[in-house]
């Protein structure tokens, strides 16, 4: 085993770091000099309706801001396990499914039941022929490789990915900035090395937060499913009890909190949702929370009101989901290792979950 954690003393970290090979190996799958991508599945589409569990679930969530803000399709995202529940979708409906493993039986189940009630259903799997393949009209790959470590994160960054290049296939946004966007996302392995590159702050910071056993995750728009899925990954490997929220319910609840005890970790992207996030971070700071915020390396404001800033390289505002979550994948890591976790097998946890 320790042979193939190639160097790394966990499979988490490994994993982590080979974002960067990943991305491109999912870019070269569906992008040449144009996105190659198939698009026939949102023939006659009115609405998507995204479908699945856990980490992949947080990146349907982001799927459909990118849906939604791009390519001005309405879309809904549904926990897979909740959406036997719901209203039918109708003919014209595109459920897509996002599940690494494709064999997740929560999301076999939606898909199965978005069948039989007439929409078409794309999957988007790391794992070929998987039973999600087969149940699907319609698949698209990531090319993570295999995944060892129970929580997920390579898998996760290159289902971004393909959300991207979907968006971007069925955007009608103009030309030019479809160009500059795709040139961004060709940058992107390079900019997730230099993160990569830059862990000394995270691992310091890690050993500050490993001492607490509460922590909250605040962002906005797109940097709200990044602080649900930031909190994710750290309860699932070290075991803090994590919360993300979208940093406009903080006032409703979770503010009661706030203090000494419970460190705030905020998304802080430099889009139109900056200045009201600095607000927030303002307000988390005024209740004596500690607050830690990824932000941009350009930004100089947060440093007034972060204890701790971890810097990010500078990015479209959508690609802010990935450099930011892969410093959260990373601030998980470092703090699980300092509290002595078994991070690649946590407790109860499975990779997979066949069942219902
Ligand atoms: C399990 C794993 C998670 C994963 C979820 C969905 O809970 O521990 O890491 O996100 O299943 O898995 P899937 O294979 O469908 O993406």
């Amino acid at each position: 085993e320790d042979a193939e954690k190639g160097g790394y003393e966990h499979f988490m970290l490994k994993e982590i770091h080979e974002t960067p090979r990943v991305i491109e190996d999912t870019l070269s799958e569906y992008l040449d000099d144009e996105i190659t991508i198939d698009a026939s599945f949102a023939f006659g589409v009115s609405e998507i309706v995204f479908v699945a569990c856990g980490t992949s679930y947080h990146a349907c969530l982001i799927g459909k801001y990118f849906i939604e803000k791009l390519a001005d399709i309405s879309a809904k995202v549904e926990y897979a396990s909740e959406f036997i529940y719901h209203q039918p979708p109708t003919g014209r409906t595109l459920v897509i499914s996002i599940t690494q493993s494709g064999e997740t039986a929560d999301t076999l189940e939606a898909m199965r039941i978005a069948k039989k009630r007439g929409a078409k259903v794309l999957t988007i799997t790391n794992v070929l022929g998987s039973t999600a393949t087969r149940i699907a009209d319609f698949v698209l790959y990531t090319r993570a490789g295999p995944e060892i470590s129970v929580a997920a994160t390579k898998s996760f960054i290159a289902q971004l990915v393909v959300l991207y290049l979907i968006t971007l296939k069925l955007s009608h946004i103009p030309r030019s900035e479809k160009v500059e966007l795709l040139k961004e996302l060709r940058l992107l392995p390079e900019v997730v090395k230099r993160i990569l590159d830059s862990k000394e702050e995270i691992e310091r910071i890690s050993k500050l937060l490993a001492k607490y056993e509460n922590l909250i995750y605040i962002g906005r728009e797109v940097g709200g499913p990044v602080a649900l899925e930031g909190a994710l990954k750290m309860k699932e490997v070290s075991y803090i009890h994590a919360e993300g929220y979208p940093a406009g319910e903080l006032k409703h609840g979770p503010f009661a909190l706030l203090g000494e005890k419970t460190p705030v970790v905020a998304s802080l992207v430099r889009d139109h949702t900056y200045e009201i996030m600095l607000n927030n971070i303002k307000e988390v700071k005024a209740r004596d929370s500690i607050v830690v915020v990824v932000a941009d390396e350009e930004d100089k404001e947060v440093e007034k009101y972060a204890d701790f800033v971890i810097r990010v390289p500078k990015t479209n505002p959508i690609f802010s989901a990935v450099t930011h979550s892969v410093a959260l994948q990373l601030l998980a890591y470092y703090t699980a290792r300092e509290r002595g976790c078994e991070i690649d097998k946590p407790r109860n946890l499975a990779k997979s979950v066949t069942v219902e």
